[in-house]
């Protein structure tokens, strides 16, 4: 009997995000290291990075895991999962809150405790949804659920945020990795992205200083 055949879902993007969350909590854990968390450059680094796990997370809860929910009723493993990343996504936030507060203060003490404790608690997420959450996904999602995700990803951005998100993801990536990204990307994105967007994104200076 042949299996009911279904076009594999691209997750390009999703991890291309996930390493760029990852290359973001590196480039902190370093600054505090080095004692640069209150530049100019750090704290800019930090917001874009609060804003983009923000919108992430965001569009998830509400986009992605309802549909998955949905495909999955009357199967209490695959629904205590997706509960599971809810309550990740939730725990998530007063560890932002309580680096968040220590940068405002300036309080180096007890700072690099705080963004150990950040970085453990997103990769462990990110993991998680990687190995448990994705293939769930791609077995039960049709393309048109994870386009319509994709889609939210996009209007939450909106133009603005795609100027910054997409040079972005490139910053620092794998230049494999970052074809790849890209060349999911419309034509029109990746024209900006070359002509404007990443000398735009250079500017900000993120992690700098
Ligand atoms: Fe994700």
């Amino acid at each position: 009997m042949a299996a009911e055949r279904k076009t594999p879902l691209d997750f390009t993007n999703m991890y291309a995000t996930h390493d760029a969350f990852r290359r973001d909590l590196d480039r902190l854990v370093t600054a505090v290291e080095e004692g640069r968390a209150g530049s100019a450059g750090v704290r800019a680094g930090w917001e874009n990075f609060k804003k983009q796990l923000h919108l992430h997370h965001t569009v998830e809860d509400a986009e992605l895991w309802p549909r998955v929910k949905r495909a999955v009723t009357g199967r209490p493993k695959d629904l205590a999962l997706m509960a599971e990343m809810e309550a990740e996504h939730a725990e998530l936030d007063p560890r932002l809150e309580a680096v968040d507060d220590a940068l405002a203060r300036g309080r180096a003490d007890g700072l690099a405790e705080l963004v150990g404790a950040l970085s453990t608690v997103l990769r462990d997420h990110m993991e998680h949804e990687e190995k448990s959450a994705l293939p769930l996904i791609q077995e039960v999602l049709t393309a048109k659920d994870w386009d319509a995700f994709r889609g939210g990803m996009a209007r939450a951005q909106g133009p603005r945020g795609a100027a910054v998100y997409v040079p972005w993801v490139c910053d620092g990536a794998p230049d494999e990795d970052r074809d790849r990204f890209l060349a999911g990307m419309p034509a029109p994105v990746r024209m900006l992205n070359r002509a404007f967007w990443t000398a735009g994104y250079r500017k900000k200076g993120f992690w700098k200083g």
